[in-house]
């Protein structure tokens, strides 16, 4: 479990600025008021490919169900690392990753525009918004979108949970588009994989190695590490 160090007296939000100033680290906030969108099947997914890719990655649970944590609890596996915390305390816990070598940090936050949203998207480098294609969600990613925008950070809608073979998915990314968001160019499929795995604390990729549902994983992650400016592969760990 990381460590946290002396943070000294700067308040909590002097204290997000800073971090994306001196940090190598990545941090991607994953934001949707609307639950069930598939913020920790994000989170966990994309964090599990980071660390398959020889970064160290680690997710932070900033959602007070601790679903995230509940599967890490469930794995087997050390990487990636998951830490349940509250938004006070997130500056804290940025630094104590960050001391403890973390390069990729998936934020994995509860069902609501609240202040701990708001303070994900100021940790952030990028903001993703996990979207199930249907109208209502559509609707619903408006607040998220105007968070990062209020925090100046870039923020993409990733389309969850899209039928296969339909239009359904091609529709809402041209309508979002239209309505000046930025779509995250691949899309996740409804597939039970997102699921299956999850239950024991494995991956869709873990679960089904060359299945479709972990090509859609890896194919996004590399379009996240283009977005972030991180290389895909990172550095094998030294043995301690
Ligand atoms: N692409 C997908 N295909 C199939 N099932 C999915 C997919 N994405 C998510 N799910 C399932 O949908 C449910 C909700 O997903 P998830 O828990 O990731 O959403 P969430 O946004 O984190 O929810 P909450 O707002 O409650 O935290 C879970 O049972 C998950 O396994
Ligand atoms: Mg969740």
């Amino acid at each position: 479990m990381w460590q946290s160090g002396h943070l000294g007296r700067w308040a909590c939000s002097d204290r997000l600025s800073w971090i994306n100033k001196v940090c190598a680290m990545k941090i991607v906030a994953i934001i949707s008021q609307k639950g069930g969108a598939g913020k920790t099947t994000l989170a966990v997914h994309l964090a599990t490919a980071a660390a398959a890719a020889k970064h160290s990655a680690a997710v932070i649970d900033l959602d007070p169900q601790g679903t995230a944590t509940s599967w890490g609890d469930r794995r087997r596996a050390d990487a990636p690392e998951v830490v349940s915390g509250q938004a006070v305390r997130l500056p804290a816990l940025i630094k104590a990753a960050s001391q403890n070598g973390a390069d990729f940090l998936m934020l994995d936050t509860a069902p609501n525009a609240d202040q701990t949203a708001s303070l994900a998207c100021r940790a952030a480098d990028v903001v993703l918004i996990p979207c199930r294609p249907s109208t209502f969600d559509l609707e619903a990613i408006e607040t998220t979108l105007l968070l990062a925008k209020a925090a100046s950070k870039p923020a993409y809608v990733v389309l969850n949970a899209v039928p296969s073979r339909s239009f359904i998915g091609k529709e809402a990314s041209d309508g979002l588009t239209a309505r000046g968001a930025l779509v995250a160019p691949h899309q996740l499929t409804h597939r039970a994989a997102f699921t299956h795995g999850v239950i024991d604390g494995r991956t869709a990729q873990e679960f089904e190695p060359t299945g479709k549902a972990a090509d859609e994983i890896i194919t996004l992650y590399k379009w996240l590490c283009g977005i972030v400016g991180m290389p895909t592969r990172g550095q094998p760990r030294r043995a301690a």
